[in-house]
């Protein structure tokens, strides 16, 4: 048994250490926010959150996560203040960014993870830290979302 804290709910898995929490979290919990796109930690479509650090959850084993916190995109709902949805997911919306939708966890993720570190980022900072890849091509629209929610975070209108 893996103990485990998914979205502040403490989850206890039977798997095998070696499993990846991607699937973990897809298969065995039910969390299926996190999608599969490549498998090899090259794509981020699996991205959340791990005591706050952005990973690709296809590549961690679970054996090596029991015990620490995973936000996944489920769990950002209510953590962005008004009691809602965060404000990278109101940026998202406001801008219409997603196209077929699969990609736009992991990018949301990553974007949440981006802002905490650099709060104002630069266009360049973005393209290098949100090095997922999004088939639609919603590149332009995110770089405006991710804007807007520096805003949104920083108080600007
Ligand atoms: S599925 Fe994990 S990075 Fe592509
Ligand atoms: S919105 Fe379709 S892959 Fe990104």
């Amino acid at each position: 048994m893996i103990l485990l804290t998914v979205n502040g709910q403490a989850r206890q898995v039977d798997a095998e250490p070696d499993k990846p929490l991607l699937w973990v979290l897809r298969e065995d919990l039910n969390v299926v926010g996190p999608k599969f796109g490549c498998g090899v930690a090259a794509c981020g479509a699996c991205t959340v959150h791990i005591e706050g650090q952005p990973v690709r959850s296809c590549a961690i084993a679970v054996g090596d996560v029991g015990g620490k916190s995973v936000i996944t995109i489920e769990g950002l709902s209510g953590s962005g203040g008004e009691g809602g949805l965060h404000a990278v997911q109101r940026a998202w919306i406001e801008n219409q960014v997603p196209q077929c939708g699969y990609c736009q966890p992991g990018f949301i993720m990553a974007t949440v993870a981006l802002l905490k570190v650099k709060p104002k980022p630069s266009d360049q900072d973005i393209d290098d830290a949100l090095n997922n890849i999004c088939r639609c091509g919603t590149y332009s629209a995110i770089r405006r979302a991710v804007h807007r929610a520096a805003a949104i975070l920083g108080g600007a209108p």
